[in-house]
């Protein structure tokens, strides 16, 4: 039998890049899914397309009444979606910083809040969130994005702790440089995209960038139970960047 078979499943940023990925490997696997992003339109077909902001706490309630009529629940989430930025301090305006957070933490918190209650109710569910080795470790130019995805690692354990009697695991996967469309408009920013790209690539001893899929493989494994007794952890995929 597939290994998630009857399983419900929510992915936020399903529409593009390693959120994608997850969503196509959970429905291979047997889940019902819904991939929730505010662009769905390119959300794998078979999944459930939900338009959300996760960074609205309006649209997550929605989006929460939708998993329970539709797939009457969650029993696994992942809080995928994000955004980055490539300022420094000095660089970086309030208004930049401020949505950074409310994407990548705000929109975690929020749906790891609606999530919660289906969870506690059938003393089991896994929350997978998408963290970055930007927030182990320091990049230049990635203030607000590192600051954000250092306090998504945070906030993984902490969850993780307050709920692990109850049933509940919860991780991050924590990518180096994947070479989803994210990378792609980052490198089109840049006066010499070919060059850029090399440096990325120079930063990963494995001397590539990341496929979104093999992101995606490190969320199904802590999504599942041969995960069964890893809860809090960083999950590292980076080529090789944190043993430099
Ligand atoms: N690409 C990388 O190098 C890399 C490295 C480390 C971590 N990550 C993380 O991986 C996750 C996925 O990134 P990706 O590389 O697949 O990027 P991507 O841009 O290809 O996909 C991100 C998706 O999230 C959606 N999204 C953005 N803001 C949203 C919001 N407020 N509400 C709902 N959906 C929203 C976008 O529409 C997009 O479809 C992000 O959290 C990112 O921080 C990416």
């Amino acid at each position: 039998m597939a290994r998630f078979s009857g399983r419900k499943v929510l992915i936020t940023g399903a529409g593009s890049g390693i959120g994608r990925e997850m969503t196509r490997l959970f429905l291979e696997e047997g889940a019902s899914v819904i991939g929730a992003d505010l662009d769905p339109s390119n959300v794998p077909a078979g999944a459930h397309q939900f338009k959300v902001d996760t960074s609205s706490e309006d649209d997550v309630a929605q989006l929460f009444t939708a998993a329970r009529d539709t797939l009457g629940g969650v029993d696994i989430l992942c809080n995928n979606a994000g955004i980055g930025s490539t300022t420094s301090v000095l660089d970086a305006t309030v208004a930049e910083w401020d949505r950074v957070f409310a994407v990548n933490v705000r929109g975690t918190f929020l749906c790891t809040k609606y999530a919660l209650p289906y969870m506690l109710d059938q003393k089991a569910g896994v929350i997978v969130n998408t963290a970055s080795v930007a927030g182990m470790i320091g990049l230049a130019d990635r203030a607000s994005y590192a600051a954000s995805k250092g306090a998504v690692i945070a906030l993984t354990k902490q969850v993780a702790v307050q709920w692990a009697k109850d049933g509940i695991r919860c991780n991050c996967v924590c990518p180096g440089t994947v070479d989803s469309p994210w990378v792609g408009r980052l490198l089109e920013q840049s006066d010499d995209p070919q060059r850029r790209r090399a440096e990325l690539v120079a930063r990963q001893p494995l001397g590539r960038l990341a496929q979104p899929v093999e992101i995606a493989k490190a969320a199904v494994y802590l999504a599942s139970d041969d995960a069964a007794f890893v809860t809090g952890t960083e999950f590292v995929i980076d080529g090789g960047i944190l043993a430099g």
